[in-house]
Formats: C-alpha cells, sequence, structure tokens
C-alpha cells in the first residue's frame, strides 16, 4: 500500500465517488473543487486508488474533513484508519497555528462509530445544534 500526499486525481475522485455509490461529479466541478482542497491523502495498491479523504477549510480557524473513501473491495482493512490518522495529524500541524482551531466532519448516516475513533463526538455530546444545510425550494 502505499500513501501519497496532495495528489488530487479527478478520475480517482469521481472513480471513488462512483465506487462507494455516491454517484461522481462533472469532471469540471470536481476539478475546482480539488483545487481548492488544502490537504488530501490518496492511498493505492498496485498503482490503483484504495482510498481517499480531504480537508478543505481556511487554514487557520476552520476545518472540514470530507469525502472519506474507501474501495468496496477494501473496507474494512483499515486504509480508512491510515487516510484519518494522517489528516488528523496534519489538523494536529494546522492547530499549532490556532490550538483554537474548529474541525468539523458531516458524517453520513451511521458512520459516527469510524469517526469516534479519531476523537470526534457528535455536536449533540459538543451541546451544539444538530447543524444546518441549505436546501433549495
Ligand atoms: C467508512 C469508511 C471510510 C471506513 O473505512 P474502512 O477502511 O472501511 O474502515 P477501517 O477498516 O479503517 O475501520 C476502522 C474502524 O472503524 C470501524 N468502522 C468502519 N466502518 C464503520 C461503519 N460504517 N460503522 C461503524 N464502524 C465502522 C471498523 O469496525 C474499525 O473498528 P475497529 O478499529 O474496532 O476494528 C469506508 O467503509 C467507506 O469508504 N465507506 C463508504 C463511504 C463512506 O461512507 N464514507 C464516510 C462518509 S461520512
Amino acid at each position: 500500500m502505499i500513501v501519497k500526499e496532495n495528489i488530487n486525481n479527478v478520475c480517482e475522485f469521481n472513480f471513488l465517488y462512483d465506487n462507494v455509490e455516491w454517484g461522481s461529479y462533472d469532471k469540471e466541478v470536481a476539478s475546482i473543487a480539488l483545487k481548492n482542497t488544502l490537504y488530501s491523502v490518496s492511498v493505492y495498491e498496485d498503482n490503483q486508488i484504495i482510498g481517499y479523504g480531504r480537508i478543505i477549510g481556511d487554514g487557520a480557524i476552520f476545518f472540514y474533513i470530507h469525502d472519506i473513501m474507501v474501495r468496496k473491495d477494501y473496507q474494512g482493512k483499515k486504509v480508512g484508519t491510515i487516510i484519518m490518522n494522517k489528516l488528523v495529524d496534519k489538523i494536529k500541524e494546522y492547530k499549532k497555528i490556532n490550538n483554537g482551531a474548529r474541525i468539523y466532519l458531516g458524517a453520513s448516516k451511521n458512520k459516527e462509530k469510524f469517526y469516534e475513533k479519531f476523537g470526534f463526538i457528535t455536536r449533540e455530546e459538543a451541546n451544539l445544534g444538530p447543524g444546518m444545510i441549505y436546501q433549495e425550494k
């Protein structure tokens, strides 16, 4: 297994999106999004992408962990753990600049247990509101 930083390859990103059944993005849309990534981790086996995760944010106060994806046939083999550990290490580096930085992630339903292992708690446990998402009428 090889772990690489800041690759942000649109085809690999869309491949994983499809593989985990989220549906892929328009190439141009994905390209803009990935260019604005602060930090990312790509995991390869036999030169093929098997996992990806990224951090977006303002680089000092707000950070958001997103798009943690492990190819279906590699799930449950700690690839997600490798990705999350690298992202959390990077977050710790950013926190040296501002220890009060806020780290968010939008866990999909029933994925909370996975993230708990890396120190994340639900907003409710942090005494915060459930959070909101914009929905166009
Ligand atoms: C969720 C996902 C990233 C986890 O990656 P993974 O490589 O399969 O997970 P790991 O093998 O590193 O598992 C680490 C631990 O988390 C637990 N875990 C993994 N997926 C879990 C899930 N869906 N629910 C609860 N616990 C989970 C594992 O049991 C393991 O626990 P252990 O350390 O006690 O053995 C991966 O399954 C995936 O890509 N799923 C589809 C896309 C997705 O839902 N991404 C998350 C979006 S919020």
